[in-house]
């Protein structure tokens, strides 16, 4: 379900779970933090190119695979997300369709997106009763202003490839049939920059402390989240595919 090819020095890592909208399970998580390790240490990778299916990024974290990790120890969605912040060769994104939760959030970890002209952004964890999570909850109002940061969390409203650009999460659109193309240029055209010059800018630009620390913060709080009667009344409402009330809780 995560797959990795290497050529022209781009390891390119991709989702490949069509049938449940590309959902990251687990396991999946696992996967695609040793991909991106993996690719970090070797020195014939040069630069990393993460990928979805057509029409579909991911639809986020494997929604049962919440429920099933509501009894706590360390969510393995965050072995993933110490990942790309964790790699000094630059990580390209290459979006088509929906890029739901960590499916956004992880393009805050990326040195440089791709959009489709399809593309859809949303990060619908207070839909879910959860918190944001991959030290977003510091880079979206960094990158894009606290108030629209906040509607987007609170919200969790789709936002397109245009606007996407025009709030700068990301650096390009393109048309669908040349979203590969480009993206394999911008990662062949980065392979071929001083790599030590680009780790050390990389890493000048990026705290990994900080960021660490707030995984860490959002991390706990999201494990506690998982627990509330408000996520249970989400996640069985996601199942039972009707909207849920969540009026009938105590706040
Ligand atoms: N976790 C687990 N399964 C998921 C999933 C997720 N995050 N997103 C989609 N799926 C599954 C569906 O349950 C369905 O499975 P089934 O065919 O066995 O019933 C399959 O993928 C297709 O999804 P479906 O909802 O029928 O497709 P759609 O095109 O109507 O809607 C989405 C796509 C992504 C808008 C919708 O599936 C959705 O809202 N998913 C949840 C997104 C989410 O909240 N992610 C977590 C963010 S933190």
């Amino acid at each position: 379900m995560i797959k990795t090819t290497l050529g022209n020095h781009v390891a390119t890592v991709e989702i490949d779970r069509p049938q449940k909208k590309n959902a990251i399970t687990g396991e999946m998580y696992l996967a695609l933090a040793q991909a991106v390790r993996d690719a970090n240490a070797d020195p014939a990778v040069r630069s990393v190119l993460i990928t979805g299916q057509p029409g579909v990024f991911t639809a986020g974290n494997d929604l049962e695979d919440f429920m099933r990790n509501r009894e706590g120890g360390e969510l393995p969605s965050v072995a993933f997300m110490r990942s790309p912040a964790a790699c000094d060769k630059p990580v390209i994104a290459a979006v088509t369709g929906l890029a739901v939760g960590i499916g956004t959030t992880m393009l805050l970890h990326c040195d440089f997106v791709v959009l489709a002209e399809d593309a859809q952004l949303s990060t619908p964890f207070v839909n879910l009763a959860l918190v944001p999570e991959a030290a977003s909850t510091l880079l979206m109002p960094l990158r894009i202003g606290y108030a629209r940061a906040y509607e987007m969390f609170a919200f969790g409203e789709t936002v397109d490839a245009s606007t996407a650009l025009r709030l700068g999460i990301a650096n390009r659109v393109v048309p669908l049939d040349r979203l590969h193309a480009e993206a394999a240029a911008i990662a062949q055209r980065l392979a071929k920059l001083p790599a030590g010059s680009l780790a050390a800018t990389k890493r000048l630009m990026r705290n990994p402390e900080v960021l660490t620390a707030q995984i860490a913060a959002e991390s706990e709080c999201f494990a506690e989240r998982l627990t509330t009667a408000e996520a249970r009344e989400a996640f069985t409402a996601f199942a039972e595919r009707r909207p849920p009330d969540f009026a009938k809780l105590a706040g």
